[in-house]
């Protein structure tokens, strides 16, 4: 952008009028740009990932796999109601839906259990779901989703990569900020 405004006004008139209109669209380009607090969230290192991932996993093994499946592949027959009215637990290993939901969504059930999207809209569903926001820290919760996650690999649909299709429903539905 630069560029052409230079260009521009040093073509068209080589002047210190020129110049000073430069200046000027500098100083208007560096007062709009963007400040430290509307900047992107910045993401965690490589070496950052690697460790919330590893205590997300030890976080999995001790208290989900025993009802998801220790690969996350849930349970046979997850989308068929039992007889109390709960489904069996589903698949979080990108078989399942879990990938349509944003990091927001995936938060909340894993803090407040499937309680939360029990309605009077929604008579059939019961939640076999249990909460954890007792027994995991915010950061134990991130740790458990982004290491559930990981466990979608390349895996596609919908026509896309199912971590991109995930992270854009999660740019409107993102995790809440820590304590
Ligand atoms: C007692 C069994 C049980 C345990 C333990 C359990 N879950 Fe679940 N989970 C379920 C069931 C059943 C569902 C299906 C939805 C419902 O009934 O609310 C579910 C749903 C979910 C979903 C939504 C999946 C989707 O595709 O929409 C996520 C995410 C999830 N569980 C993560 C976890 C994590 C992480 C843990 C461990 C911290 C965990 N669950 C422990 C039973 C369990």
């Amino acid at each position: 952008m630069f560029n052409r405004i230079y260009a521009t006004l040093v073509s068209s008139r080589r002047s210190a009028y020129g110049t000073l209109m430069l200046v000027l669209a500098c100083i208007v380009a560096f007062a709009c740009s963007p400040t430290a607090e509307n900047e992107a969230p910045v993401s965690p290192t490589p070496e950052a990932t690697v460790i919330i991932v590893r205590s997300g996993q030890q976080i999995f093994t001790s208290t989900c796999a025993a009802c998801h499946g220790l690969s996350g592949e849930g349970q046979p027959n997850w989308h068929i109601r039992k007889a109390d009215g709960t489904l069996p637990p589903p698949p979080l290993n990108g078989e399942g839906h879990t990938w349509h939901h944003g990091d927001g969504f995936l938060y909340k059930v894993v803090r407040d259990g499937g309680k939360w999207m029990e309605s009077p809209s929604l008579p059939h569903f019961k939640s076999g779901m249990p909460a954890f926001g007792e027994q995991l820290s915010h950061d134990e919760i991130v740790g458990v989703i982004t290491y559930v996650k990981s466990l979608w690999g390349d895996k596609t649909g919908r026509g896309m990569s199912i971590r991109e299709w995930q992270a854009e429903v999660s740019l409107n539905d993102p995790l809440p900020p820590g304590p």
